[in-house]
């Protein structure tokens, strides 16, 4: 097992990454000075799964677990949902001791963190990622919340957990789509700021498809710890921080004009990190061998790199971006590149560069016939 520390003064917490883990959660809790009582918030599909080890677990250590199930898919990310979901904590008399345990991904997570931040104005919680996506990113850093039709986590909290559990033998049952998104949040860290750690996935690759636990032991610790780095350094979000929505600012705009549920959030964020690879070397010195490279992983890991869209969808998609949280004074601002490994926020981009970089290549086959006609050119 691999521990990994968030070091956050008073709200510091372990993450404990390592294989067969979930039958260790009771033992983990009893460390913690928690209340008896505790609720298990899980959706139906990951409870089907593991919620019987995970309560075994918690009994074993003499806990009195109840289970919380919600419907699987991001409509669970909802304040109807914090209802309900209160309305059974109290139900099972939970109080101020008492924690949550969120066992699933990032809809989990988010949700559970949430109703641990507002529920008695506050009640401890434990992360038990079960998606990479979640393992990697939402499970660490404390951001917690849910959706209003208005838009994606616009009501939330900061609410940390007391530790982190990664059991990386539940990413077994993943399905194999949902594996390769949380893949394009992994090639993010050594984008934005480890270079040996990309390289590591150039390598390490086709053993990480096959979700070798080696490999995903020393990556999902890896970025454990970047992101923990990060977080230290600005856990609200005034700075820092904002090299981790690097291809978010397009990614979440795909999402959004796509419909949610088309693209899986790390699909768009792969097309979204694609193009910004190309502003980089427009705007910030990225190398084009850096581009490329970047580009080849994505593609490698079964990732779209590209997104073909009409021209009135073009104008959709930079409408979108003017309405990302992230947006200040109605200026765009991204997170750009000047080599793998080192990326700055703060860029702002011409809105023509970006429908450039979106605008489909013209297929090389068909250049030198459209020169012979005359309307080739470059
Ligand atoms: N808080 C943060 O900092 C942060 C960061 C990134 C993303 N997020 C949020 O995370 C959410 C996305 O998380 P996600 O990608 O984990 O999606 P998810 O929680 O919807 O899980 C994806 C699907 O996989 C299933 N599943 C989960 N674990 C499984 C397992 N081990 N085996 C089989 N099936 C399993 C789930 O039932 C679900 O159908 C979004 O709501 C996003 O906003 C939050
Ligand atoms: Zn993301």
């Amino acid at each position: 097992m691999r521990t990994v520390a968030v070091s956050l003064g008073n709200r510091s917490y372990p993450i404990f990454v390592g294989a067969g883990l979930l039958s260790a959660v009771g033992r983990f809790s009893a460390k913690m000075e928690l209340g008896r009582r505790c609720a298990v918030l899980s959706d139906d599909r990951v409870a089907g799964l593991y919620a019987k080890p995970v309560l075994a677990a918690l009994r074993s250590s003499g806990f009195e677990p109840r289970l919380i199930c919600v419907p699987p898919g991001e409509t669970s990310k909802s304040l109807k949902m914090v209802q309900t979901a209160c309305d059974q904590l109290a139900a099972h008399r939970l109080e101020r001791k008492s924690f949550i345990v969120a066992l699933g991904g990032g809809v989990v997570g988010d949700l559970a963190g949430f109703l641990a931040a507002i529920y008695l104005r506050g009640i401890p919680f434990v992360q038990v990622p079960t998606t990479l996506l979640a393992q990697v990113d939402s499970s660490v850093g404390g951001k917690v919340g849910v959706n209003l039709k208005a838009g994606k986590n616009l009501v939330g909290a900061f609410h940390q957990p007391r530790f982190v559990l990664c059991d990386l033998r539940t990413l077994r049952s993943l399905p194999p789509r949902e594996f390769r998104a949380g893949l394009a949040e992994v090639i993010k860290y050594g984008i934005i700021c480890d270079a040996p750690l990309f390289a590591r996935l150039e390598r390490g690759l086709s053993r990480l498809l096959r979700r070798d636990t080696k490999i995903l032991a020393e990556v999902v610790a890896r970025c454990c710890a970047l992101k923990a780095e990060v977080v230290r350094q600005d856990e609200t979000e005034t700075g820092l921080r904002a090299i981790l929505n690097f291809g978010h600012t397009i990614g979440h705009a795909i999402e959004n004009i796509s419909g949610y549920g088309k693209y899986l959030h790390g699909e768009a964020i792969s097309i979204g990190q694609v193009a910004a690879a190309k502003l980089s070397t427009a705007l910030t010195g990225l190398p084009p061998d850096d581009a490329a490279r970047i580009e080849r992983l994505f593609l490698r890991a079964g990732l779209p790199a590209a997104i073909t869209l009409s021209a009135p969808a073009r104008s959709r998609l930079l409408a979108a971006m003017q309405l990302d949280k992230k947006v200040s004074a109605g200026e765009i601002k991204f997170v750009l590149a000047r080599r793998i490994g080192q990326v700055e926020p703060g860029h702002k981009v011409p809105p023509a560069l970006i429908e450039k970089v979106l605008a489909p290549p013209r297929p090389a086959a068909i250049r030198p016939v459209l020169r012979r006609l005359g309307e080739g050119g470059n």
